[in-house]
């Protein structure tokens, strides 16, 4: 296998010859999508007053495409990606690329990129999938663009936590989103708040931020880019709510499986970061690049607490499973694994 796809050098960046690789390319012009295509990777002309450069009109998706055991090239739930797309794009007042015209897109993305797939039968690697939509109008008043440029570039990447999968976050004294923000969206705007905080908290010596509701400053949200679980020592596996939080594939993913293939109880409700130190017997972050990442120790207002008394067993339990159907290694009751190929 060429050395760019060997998994046990591939980490969560992006491929270092993209140019070797192809994307899709649509443009909204005129009030209306035009023929997409792909395209060699390239770098994209803007004008300096484009709207995403200036005012942020940005959303992005993050994908997988796998090598499954039974040799097919499969994706999982895209068409939750497709959803959310259209939902974000809806959110930030752009024009939203119809459900279907992504996943062919996407579809079409992913077989141009075939031979950068990885294949890795413990699903730590895979081709990381990112359609992007920006505003690219020029304009200097703040209001949304009328021309959009919606494109998918993909990556082979590796393990978005680097190490054995297990993280230790801190809780500082910022908020990464607010009720009725702009936090369920998966828009650029909220990431760019979360860099200055994720160095900080490394500079603690923390991977990453756990980020808690804006109101309270108590509630547990989500980290920087993954959804978060705490299993209670009362046997009940607990999320937060959606709202300000991104409503992530996985989230959603793990509660079915936990609820279905673990009889465990699930509950998405508020759940303070008091509760998570003193009542959690284990806890993990989830998502597509984080997969399932178990939370070792958590930082807050001064003192680490131990946030695991049970040894990873469920995160690795929920990881096999989750993993196990994205690989085709064990049925998928569900329809959620599409074979593109
Ligand atoms: C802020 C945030 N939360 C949660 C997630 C997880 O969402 P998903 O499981 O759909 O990848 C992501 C993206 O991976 C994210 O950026």
């Amino acid at each position: 296998m060429p050395n760019h796809l060997d998994c046990n050098q591939l980490t969560f960046s992006l491929y270092p010859e993209p140019e070797k690789m192809f994307m899709y390319e649509q443009y909204y012009r005129d009030g209306e999508w035009q023929p997409g295509q792909i395209v060699p990777f390239h770098n994209i002309e803007l004008s300096p007053a484009a709207n995403i450069l200036n005012y942020g009109q940005g959303i992005f998706e993050g994908m997988k495409a796998y090598r499954s055991v039974k040799g097919h090239i499969v994706l999982f739930r895209p068409e939750r990606n497709a959803a959310r797309f259209v939902r974000s794009a809806q959110k930030l007042a752009m024009a939203p690329v119809e459900e279907e015209r992504f996943l062919q897109a996407v579809k079409e993305t992913v077989l141009a990129n075939e031979a950068f797939i990885p294949e890795d039968p413990e699903g730590r690697c895979s081709l990381y999938i990112r359609p992007v939509m920006i505003g690219t109008e020029p304009l200097l008043g703040v209001r949304p663009s009328k021309e959009y440029l919606f494109y998918i570039f993909t990556s082979p990447v590796g393990p978005y936590f680097p190490g054995v999968g297990v993280v230790r976050l801190v809780v500082l004294d910022v908020h990464r989103a607010s009720p009725n923000g702009t936090g369920d969206a998966k828009a650029a705007a909220n990431y760019p708040g979360t860099m200055r905080p994720k160095v900080e908290a490394k500079k603690q010596g923390f991977d990453d931020v756990l980020y808690l509701d804006a109101v309270h400053n108590f509630y547990v949200e989500e980290a920087g880019a993954a959804n978060f679980f705490a299993y209670m020592k009362n046997g009940t596996l607990v999320t937060p709510q959606l709202g300000s939080i991104l409503p992530g594939i996985t989230r959603e993913s793990i509660i079915q499986l936990a609820k279905d293939q673990l009889n465990i109880p699930v509950e998405e409700r508020p759940v303070s970061i008091e509760e998570v130190v003193e009542n959690a017997q284990e806890c993990f972050l989830c998502g597509t690049g984080a997969t399932i990442t178990a939370i070792s120790e958590i930082g807050w207002k001064g003192t680490v607490h131990n946030v695991n008394n049970n040894n990873f067993q469920l995160a690795h339990q929920l990881f096999d499973l989750l993993s196990g159907i994205q690989l085709q290694k064990i049925e998928d009751p569900y329809g959620w694994v599409h074979i593109v190929k």
